[in-house]
């Protein structure tokens, strides 16, 4: 039960299911159409009935392809260059050191955490310091650690927003501009301090960008799917062009494997299987998702919306209701420090659950002195250490106060880099695809949350005295307090 590929590797002895009984599992519940649904999707012609229109986020990964990142790489690229280089100026003359995405969901979670994960694969051919910086929170929580430590003269702000109409977004922005006003003027601002990220042309028009500083990207990309278009600016700003190519070529890579490697050796679909047979044959309604290199922290949180925002759902792709279990609770947390604060319950608590172990075997330590270069090493067999022994007792247990039985994937790669960076995410996206064509559901749209945005409006309305509502005793009452 292990496939091993040039970029990603897959261990699922713990699932605990034989080649055989897998082959039986997945024909009974592959839809016979499965096939030439996973061509649409990776020619970039699947369906998205809700919202009338295509998924293309795959043909994002083309290094040629016209839909490629910013509506034309170039410019992409040449943005890019500009800002890592030094040469892009402000209003007043000096370069841009810093840089504040500003985005929220699909326009934060992946750059934020390819920014994160890739850092030391930077073009080193550049001389100019770039920090990149992230800000989504409606609450300005993060505007008020970043806006202290940046200048608005060498500061250039990424509005990330697919709609360009998230409120979240928009709040911050709005925050912002006041920020820069005693500064620079407004006008002076958005031609020099702004690059928009969208596929809504017209907003950011509308808004003020100028259109040399308008990326756009088709809006059959889905926002959780959108990291690999330009909103994965802040990493191209962070690695550089050419390594931000090189994690397209690793999805590209992984988009290849899923629609060609046969079923015991396809990674996405042997992850999507046993994930369906943990929902639906051993109840198992949540997966903990555990990186054992620090580099990966905050890939629980990307996957939280790739997968649960796209496969919780309770209608079917036809509108009409299912009454059967969907995507599971994703959840999980960097796994040493996990070791030491949740495991506990893991191991030995009432609850079941699956896991995902995400590991790297290998990590340079270039720029250390030998003896620390050692130590460095040293420490991430540590790391895998752990990560093999705490798999192995959740799928074994030990004795009777440990039941074991918890069934685990471990994904791991040789060395964490751009590309297997790259394969790992597009594996995760197309198991996330291949359960929803076996659920029947719509992977791509989330009108649950375009719900809460409704209502939400509503109670705003009332906060802000607007509108006189009365909800329930337990918000009016909150609402009267404020
Ligand atoms: O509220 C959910 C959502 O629509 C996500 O799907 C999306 O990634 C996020 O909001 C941000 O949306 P936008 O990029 O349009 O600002």
């Amino acid at each position: 039960m292990q496939v091993t590929t040039e970029h990603l590797n897959l261990d699922n002895t713990f699932q605990g299911l034989s080649a055989d009984e897998l082959q039986a599992y997945a024909a009974k519940r592959l839809p016979s159409n499965f096939d030439e649904q996973r061509k649409l999707l990776l020619r970039g012609e699947y369906d998205n009935p809700s919202e009338g229109r295509k998924v293309t986020h795959v043909l994002n990964r083309s290094r040629h392809s016209v839909v490629a990142a910013g509506g034309g790489r170039n410019r992409f690229s040449e943005v890019v260059r500009l800002l890592r280089s030094g040469k892009w100026l402000g209003a007043t003359g000096k370069p841009i050191t810093d840089v504040v995405n500003i985005g929220v969901g699909g326009s934060d979670l992946g750059p934020m955490m390819g920014s994160f994960a890739l850092r030391e694969f930077a073009d080193d051919n550049v001389e100019h310091k770039l920090d990149v910086h992230f800000v989504s929170s409606m609450d300005g929580g993060q505007l008020y650690a970043v806006l202290p430590i940046v200048d608005p003269e060498t500061t250039l702000f990424i509005i990330a927003s697919k709609s360009f109409g998230t409120i979240d977004t928009l709040a911050n922005v709005e925050t912002v501009k006041r920020w820069i006003a005693p500064a620079l003027a407004e006008s002076a601002w958005l031609e020099k301090h702004v690059i928009g990220v969208s596929s809504n042309n017209q907003a950011m028009t509308e808004f003020g960008i100028p259109a040399s500083q308008q990326l756009s990207f088709a809006d059959s990309v889905g926002g959780r799917y959108s990291l690999w278009s330009a909103i994965g600016l802040p990493i191209a700003l962070t690695i550089g062009a050419n390594q931000f190519a090189k994690m397209l070529d690793g999805a590209r890579f992984m988009d290849e494997h899923f629609g060609s490697a046969p079923l015991l050796e396809n990674i996405p679909l042997l992850l999507a299987l046993h994930g369906v047979y943990n929902r639906e044959e051993r109840g198992l309604n949540n997966v903990a998702v555990l990186p054992y290199d620090g580099r990966l922290r905050y890939l629980p949180s990307y996957l939280q919306q790739l997968d649960m925002e796209s496969n919780g759902k309770q209608v079917a792709r036809d509108g009409s209701p299912i009454d059967y279990p969907t995507g599971p609770i994703i959840w999980g947390g960097f796994g040493p420090n996990g070791q030491h604060a949740f495991f506990q319950h893991l191991h030995q608590g009432y609850d079941d659950f699956a896991a995902d172990f995400v590991a790297v075997l290998h990590r340079q330590a270039p720029g250390f002195s030998a003896a620390v270069q050692e130590g460095l090493i040293s420490q991430q067999r540590l790391s895998v250490a752990n990560c093999l022994a705490h798999r192995r007792l959740m799928w074994f247990g030990n004795g009777d106060h440990y039941p074991g039985k918890h069934p685990s994937n471990l994904l791991y790669v040789d060395e964490l880099t751009p590309q297997s960076f790259g394969a790992l995410l597009a594996a995760y996206e197309h198991k996330v695809f291949a359960q929803g064509v076996i659920w029947d559901i719509n992977s791509f749209d989330q009108p649950g949350v375009e719900h809460g945005k409704k209502v939400a409006k509503e109670v705003l309305a009332v906060l802000d005295g607007q509108r006189d509502e009365s909800f329930d005793d337990s918000t009016d009452s909150i609402i009267k307090r404020m």
